[in-house]
Formats: structure tokens, sequence, C-alpha cells
């Protein structure tokens, strides 16, 4: 099994720098995806990995060994593309096959390869068909039994679900980590779905213009985001963003206006501190806070900001109301029993321990 490090990669297609000084490790038996919109890089970074593609600069290894300019076939690595390319005149059973035979592989061994990963894909009464006579999600199935069969040190996969339907692509999220899990290969995996990334990721990576932008947990990248472009585009809905600066109250103590209202906000002494020490009293700062960490209330409460209902949306298992806050609009998680009407006023609360706090001209987090 192997641990993938990258070390200041970049890729540039003429004028356009595809990759821009990634460095990444990926330690052995890892789960890490890639995540980022369409055009971020993904999948030029798996194929300078897979060695389909060779780095302007920097160095990957693998195990420990530099395979920067090593052929992809040198590399012990599958690779499942978002366009899955398969034999048309071979059958199911034959793509599936295909890389054993290449290794001449022992028949018997080969049979109960391909049946094992027929089972793990459902795709056992398939096994006698042509591409042509499969659907798209088959066909997706298969390109995955293909790199299966191989048990490789590595698996790259990009987007190896995107084309399925919505039941199937869950099942398949389940179906990979196990996978994963039995295998126990370190797994590559890209996706632009940030629930995909959420649901399967030990680590996730998350990608902007060829940038890396925050690698961590999930759980890191959800609660304590490094930028507001990671803070909007993981979590669906994404985080709440407000401006606001930093203000003196009577008391001298620091409390955050919002630009939208001019209403003050309590903070507590550590967050004042962290603002004091980073040098940020006098800066245009945005407070990021995620929908089900916002309180509603029908009555006033302490501490909580009067507003208006704007859109209800109901989901089923939980309610997001958005409220008007001056010109912001703020996203509430509430529990589906609660539904306010459009118009009605309600009044916020922000649970202060949960909120993150960013720098509005370079959008990185300083809390
Ligand atoms: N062979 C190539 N020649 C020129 N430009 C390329 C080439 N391959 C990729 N690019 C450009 O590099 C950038 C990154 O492309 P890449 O395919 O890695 O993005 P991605 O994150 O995989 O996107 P998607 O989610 O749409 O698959 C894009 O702007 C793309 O147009
Ligand atoms: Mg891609």
């Amino acid at each position: 099994m192997a641990e993938i490090i990258l070390r200041n990669i970049f890729k540039r297609f003429g004028d356009l720098v595809a990759i821009n000084d990634l460095s990444l490790d990926i330690k052995e038996r890892e789960f890490l995806v890639l995540l980022g919109p369409s055009g971020c890089g993904k999948t030029t970074t798996l194929r300078c990995i897979s060695g389909l593609e060779t780095p302007d600069e920097g160095e990957i290894l693998i195990d420990g060994k530099d395979v920067t300019n090593k052929r992809a076939s040198q590399r012990d690595i599958a690779f499942v593309f978002q366009l899955y390319a398969l034999y048309p005149h071979l059958t199911v059973y034959g793509n599936i096959a295909f890389p054993l035979l290449t290794q001449r592989t022992a028949k018997k061994k080969i049979e109960q390869e391909v049946n094992r990963a027929a089972e793990i894909l459902q795709i056992k009464h398939i096994l006698g068909k042509k591409p042509k006579e499969l659907s798209g999600g088959d066909m997706q199935r298969v390109a995955l039994g293909r790199a299966i069969v191989r048990r490789p040190k590595a698996f790259l996969l990009d987007e190896p679900i995107g084309t399925l339907d919505a039941k199937f692509r869950e099942e398949m999220r389940t179906e990979l980590k196990k996978l994963h899990v039995d295998i126990g290969a370190t797994t590559i995996y890209v996706t632009h779905d940030q629930v995909e990334a959420m649901s399967m990721g030990d680590r996730i990576a998350v990608m902007k213009l060829g940038v890396l932008q925050h690698v961590g947990t999930p759980n890191e990248i959800y609660s304590k985001p490094k930028n507001l472009f990671v803070a909007k585009f993981i979590g669906s809905p994404g985080m709440n963003i407000l401006d606001c600066k930093p203000e003196r109250d009577p008391d001298g103590r620091l409390t955050l206006r919002l630009s939208s209202t001019g209403v003050c906000i309590s903070i507590s002494d550590e967050i004042q501190k962290i603002i004091l020490d980073k040098n940020e009293e006098n800066k245009e700062l945005v407070l990021g806070v995620r929908p089900e960490d916002v309180m509603l209330s029908l009555i006033k409460e302490e501490n909580y900001i009067k507003t208006e209902v704007f859109v209800v949306e109901a989901t089923g298992s939980y309610n997001i109301i958005d409220v008007k806050l001056g010109s912001d609009i703020v996203k509430v998680r509430t529990l589906p029993t609660v539904a306010p009407k459009i118009g009605e006023t309600v009044y916020i609360g922000i649970d202060m321990g949960r909120i993150s706090i960013f720098n509005k001209k370079d959008g990185n987090s300083i809390m």
C-alpha cells in the first residue's frame, strides 16, 4: 500500500496554471478526497500522480521513491476516469479481466477476481453483455471492476459515480468506502460534490483555480474553514457570511458591528484577544456562522437580533429559514416543525462559541 507525496507541483497549459504549487502528503491507506469546482485542477492532479501527465515543476514520491518522470505503467496505480473507456468488442467479463490477462494471471485466479469484483459492484448478471448494451451506470461499475481486480497499491478515482442516479450514488458511496476498508489501498477520490466529499473522505483537499485552499478532516474543514471560499463551498447551504467591523462599546470592550444592520454583537474575551493579537481591530472582517449554529425565536430574547422571515425551505428532516438582516440573508436550520410565515418578525441568536471570523480583504480565517 502506498504513501503518495506531492511536492510543489506546477502544471501549465500555455498561460494557464492548472496546478499551482501543490504540496500534499497522502498517507498509506488514506482515503483522500480532492474537492473543488469545475476546472480547479482535480483531473490534472490525478493525471500527474498516475503518470499520464508530467508536472512542469515539483516532485511526486510513491512510497518514498521519486516517480516524477516514471511512466504510468511503472507506478502500480489504478485510475478510473470520469469518462470510462471500455473495450467495445469485449464482454463485461472480458473488460474486467483485461488487466489480469495482460499480466498473464492464471485463468482460475482471473475468474475469482472478476467474480469478487462483480459481486461487490452488483453486476454479476451482466458479465456476458457487451458495453453497448449497458446503461451509463453499469459502464461505470465495469470501469470500477477493472480497477478493483488489479489490487493496485493505490486507486485514483475521478468522479467515478458522477453519472449515476442519486439513489445508486448513495449506495455506491457506501460500497466504495467499504471496499476501501476491505482492500486498504490508498485512494484519491475526485469529486465536485461536497456532500460526497464529507461522507467519504478521511481527509479532504479543497482546490480552487489550481491552488490548494485547505486540507483537513471533514470536521476541520466544516467547522474551521481556512478561508471564505472553503466556508461557502462546504455545507449545504454554505456558511452564513456577514460583513462586520470591530468596535469598542462604552465600557471599552470590543464588539462586532454588523455592516448590514448596524447591530453590535458582544464577543467573548477570548475572541477579543484574538482580534487584538492578530492586529485586526481596525480591519473589515467577516463573521461566519453555520445555519445550524443560528437559533430562531418568535419572541425577543437577550442578545437576539430582530429579523424578518424571507423564505421557508422545507426538506422533510429539517427546515432552512431565510431571514433578512438588513441587506443580508441569513439561513437558519430548524426542526421541521418550525415554520414561521413569510414576512413574520422573528429573532435570531448566534452561537458565538461556533463562529468563524475572516479578514474581508484576503478572505483568510483569523480564528
Ligand atoms: N490538455 C489540456 N490542455 C489545455 N488545458 C487543459 C488541459 N487539461 C486541462 N486543462 C485546463 O486546466 C484546468 C484544470 O482542468 P482539470 O481538468 O484538471 O479540472 P477539473 O478540476 O478536473 O474540472 P472538472 O470538474 O470539470 O472535471 C482547466 O482550466 C482546463 O481547461
Ligand atoms: Mg475533472
